[in-house]
């Protein structure tokens, strides 16, 4: 796929999955419904969805579409693990180079992880994708998913089952920090 392709199916397929989650409250309605739309529209992608982060070490996989993922990941391993480390977007250009990645999947060549960040700087999730293609992910996919996270990130913050921050208190999966 090339990079006006990629536009344009980022601009055709962005807007319906906006207007679809805008007033959806239900947070795990929103991610399915995101990774859903998402992983029908490029080819070349074989994993679409979400490591949610249920405890202080944890994370833990869903919602997503795609072939088989690894249940659980701790925070000290993977590509996953480091987007919680270092929370920030990290492109694995080509994932056989990265001795800390983990394979769910021999047909994955690439892959992208995004961390959702609540409102008092804690990762939350990490949106996850993984492409058949060596050196799927550039900037393009970084502008639009990111477009996307900020759409997420208001409504994690409000999920009664998410990771309580620091500070937090009330509904949550853990209570423990
Ligand atoms: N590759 C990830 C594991 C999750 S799968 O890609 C679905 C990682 O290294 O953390």
């Amino acid at each position: 796929m090339n990079e006006k392709e990629k536009e344009e199916t980022y601009g055709r397929i962005i807007p319906p999955i906006v207007e679809m989650i805008k007033d959806e409250k239900d947070l795990i309605t929103s991610l399915s419904t995101i990774s859903c739309e998402l992983y029908h529209a490029f080819e070349h992608w074989n994993w679409v969805g979400f490591y949610r982060r249920v405890d202080e070490r944890t994370l833990k996989a869903g919602p997503y579409q795609g072939g088989h993922g690894c249940l659980t990941i701790d925070v000290d391993r993977g590509v996953c693990g480091a987007c919680v480390r270092e929370k920030s977007i990290l492109m694995i250009s080509d994932v056989s180079k990265v001795e800390s990645h983990i394979a769910c999947s021999p047909e994955t060549k690439s892959e992208m992880v995004l961390p959702i960040i609540g409102k008092m700087g804690t990762v939350l999730a990490v949106f996850d994708l993984d492409s058949t293609e060596i050196g799927a992910f550039d900037a393009i996919d970084k502008e639009f998913l990111s477009g996307l996270v900020d759409w997420i990130r208001p409504l994690y913050d409000q999920f009664p089952g998410r990771f309580l921050e620091v500070g937090q208190s009330g509904e949550g999966s853990n209570f423990a920090i």
